[in-house]
């Protein structure tokens, strides 16, 4: 029997190059130097697993067919992510947050209440929102209630929307929390009906211009560092245009923001930096039902 040799899929630095340049111009995520090792290994593995012979064939392809394109863009995307992962966030939404949202709102009409969770990844980031805020609003049924939960991995929004946590995943929610909020079944533990509801997801990339409506806190944690200084201060312009004035914005606990061409107020709380939409009107003089009532 002939044997034929066997050649290695052939991967060169300037077809990864190409397939580096296409995927900023088309999803705006970078790959810079600092992930290169990474990026490297993911297309190789890309390349493997394929049984496509190079680089430049995984380009033709990716560039033709949107199926093959997203299926590499999976690959590349980080999406680490865990329960109440910045807990004094999680304590600053239930004691100066929601407060103020509450002074400034409840006497509206429609009172709505609209969180944007702008890279939920698998979901955790939004429903510890929603958990905090049925732990926090004394009257959460009075409030027409949205967390706005996007990404732009359809396969984590897949994971996030079915709402089912292992166990260890459950490890920084207190037990009467997830006695609460979550039934154990076959699968793991589901969140329940109540926080579900609170919960809408988009498939979204942030550098896509798409409109949101205005929103009054948006968690914008871990993904501002894949984008290009350019785009990171588009992308951070048409967030500050979504949030309303008097609105919160919140980054992951080793990012800050620096130059940048928005006018937030930083506010310090403990550990945690928050920067907050000036503009407000001062919040109405009459009395709103107290608000906290246990801290997390
Ligand atoms: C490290 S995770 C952060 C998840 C969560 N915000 C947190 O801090 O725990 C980064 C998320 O950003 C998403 N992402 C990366 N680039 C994006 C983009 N251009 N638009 C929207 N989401 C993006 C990834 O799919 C991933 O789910």
């Amino acid at each position: 029997m002939k044997s034929h040799p066997v050649t290695a899929p052939r991967l060169t630095d300037s077809e990864l190059e190409e397939i580096r340049a296409l995927i900023e111009n088309r999803s705006a995520i970078l790959f810079d130097a600092s992930r290169e090792r990474f990026f490297s290994a993911r297309v190789r593995g890309y390349l493997e697993e394929s049984g496509l012979a190079s680089g430049t064939e995984i380009f033709h392809r990716i560039r033709s067919s949107s199926t093959s394109y997203e299926s590499l863009l999976e690959r590349l995307l980080t999406q680490e992510t865990s329960f109440f992962r910045y807990p004094a966030v999680y304590s600053a939404l239930q004691t100066t947050i929601l407060p103020e949202i509450q002074e400034r709102k409840f006497w509206k009409n429609p009172r709505t209440l609209r969180i944007w969770s702008a890279a939920c990844s698998t979901g955790e980031e939004p429903y510890s929102i929603a958990i905090t805020l049925c732990e926090t609003l004394k009257f959460a049924e009075a409030w027409d209630i949205e967390i706005l939960a996007t990404d732009i991995s359809r396969r984590a929004l897949r994971h996030a929307e079915r709402g089912v946590y292992s166990r260890r995943s459950l490890q920084n929610v207190p037990f009467v929390q997830v006695e609460t909020y979550f039934t154990a079944n076959k699968h793991g533990f589901q969140v329940r009906p109540r926080i579900h509801r609170m919960v809408s997801f988009a498939q979204m990339n942030l550098a896509d211009p798409s409109y949101v409506g205005k929103v009054d806190c948006i968690f914008c944690m871990n993904v501002l560092m894949y984008f290009s200084e350019e785009r990171r201060l588009a992308v951070l312009r048409r967030l500050y245009d979504a949030l309303e004035p008097g609105g919160y914005f919140l980054l992951g606990h080793a990012e800050t923001l620096s130059n940048v061409p928005v006018k937030f107020e930083p506010v310090v709380l403990g550990d945690c930096r928050l920067y907050r939409k000036p503009g407000a009107a001062a919040p109405e003089a009459r009395r709103v039902p107290a608000l906290v009532e246990e801290a997390l």
